[in-house]
């Protein structure tokens, strides 16, 4: 559905994007991730048509972004960082100007309006003007700009920043709900986020991609903390040996462990879920499995991939000069 090929961007003649290349199936829910000026937003705004890229090529649905920009508009909808609202304006005034722009029937704008509007929950304030509007609010108000023409894509750049705990649980349930019928790309930097919604991430540092790949294949790369005895008095390193036997494990560290128990920290081979194998090995060798944790978080796996340093690439951005 997103096919990005080759992909870069400099502003003058700082590269803020450096070749990179992904795609999204049709239907995905993806995560863009990366640290403070990892290129996500310069990446989505070449996505939807926003800004030339230098170089590279990037289709949606087929059609190639600028050389077909009117086929590529009329299936994206996208929720800028900071939102393109009209203060002015009151909430159905604004999203009624914005269905126009996109282009739907004028007959079919009032129930379209009014349906995004529940949808966003934002129908309680549809005649405020946004200007009176908390950020939260705004934020979703800028959503609902997003889907209301129904883009077959959504790009949403930190779709739930600025929100209240209750609304970031809300925000995350609406795009779930979207995913299916829509291909949808959101940048974040909140780890459990993509845990919660995406399927797939691709993470980006200093404008490269480092990593595409599953949620649950970046879970797995976790470490795991086990702890348990044995009956009688087997010494840690019989009892090493035999969890590095375990066909999906790779590594195997002692751990500390209170007295009369064993702890270690087991780490499986890429892409594979060690837990329910160790636990078959410990449970085989008679040995009492009294504890398995993960003490790897997505957070560290994201910290080891893109090894931040992203007070570097800013300095060196600024020094760049404007676009
Ligand atoms: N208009 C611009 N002119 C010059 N440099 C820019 C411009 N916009 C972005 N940059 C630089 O390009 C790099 C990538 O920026 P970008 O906004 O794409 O990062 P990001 O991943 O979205 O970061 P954040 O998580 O902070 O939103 C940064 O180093 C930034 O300073
Ligand atoms: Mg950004």
């Amino acid at each position: 559905m997103i096919q990005v090929t080759g992909l870069s961007k400099k502003y003058a003649s700082y590269v803020a994007v450096d070749n990179i290349s992904f795609s999204v199936e049709k239907g995905d829910i993806v995560g863009f991730l990366g640290p403070n000026g990892a290129g996500k937003t310069t990446t989505m705004r070449v996505i939807t048509g926003f800004m030339p890229p230098t170089a590279g090529k990037v289709t949606v649905g087929g059609f190639d972004v600028f050389d077909q920009p009117m086929e590529v508009k009329k299936r994206i909808g996208y929720l800028p960082e900071s939102p393109p609202l009209y203060p002015e304006m009151s909430v159905r005034d604004y999203l009624t100007f914005v269905a126009r722009l996109k282009g739907i029937p004028n007959i079919e704008i009032p129930d379209r309006v009014t349906q995004v509007m529940k949808k966003c929950s934002v129908a309680d304030v549809s005649d405020k003007l946004i200007q009176k509007l908390s950020k939260g609010y705004r934020q979703r108000v800028g959503l609902a700009q997003a889907i209301v023409h129904n883009p077959d894509v959504l790009i949403l750049d930190e779709p739930t920043s600025g929100l209240d705990p209750k609304q970031i649980i809300e925000t995350r349930d609406l795009i779930k709900g979207l995913s299916g019928e829509h291909t949808i790309i959101l940048s974040t930097h909140i780890l459990p986020e993509v845990e919660a919604i995406c399927r797939k991430v691709v993470i980006i540092s200093k404008g490269k991609v480092v990593k595409t790949d599953s949620v649950e294949n970046l879970k797995n790369r976790a470490v795991f903390t086990i702890e348990l005895s044995t009956a009688g008095d087997a010494d840690a390193v019989a009892v090493r040996r035999k969890l590095e036997q375990v066909a999906s494990v790779s590594k195997v560290l002692d751990h500390a462990a209170s007295a009369g128990r064993f702890a270690f920290d087991i780490e499986g081979l890429t892409g594979s879920d060690v837990r329910p194998d160790v636990a078959r090995a410990v449970v085989q060798a008679g040995w009492n499995l009294l504890e398995m944790k993960s003490s790897t978080t997505l957070e560290e796996v994201f910290l080891e991939l893109t090894n931040t340093d992203a007070g570097v690439s800013e300095t060196a951005a600024n020094n760049g000069g404007a676009q």
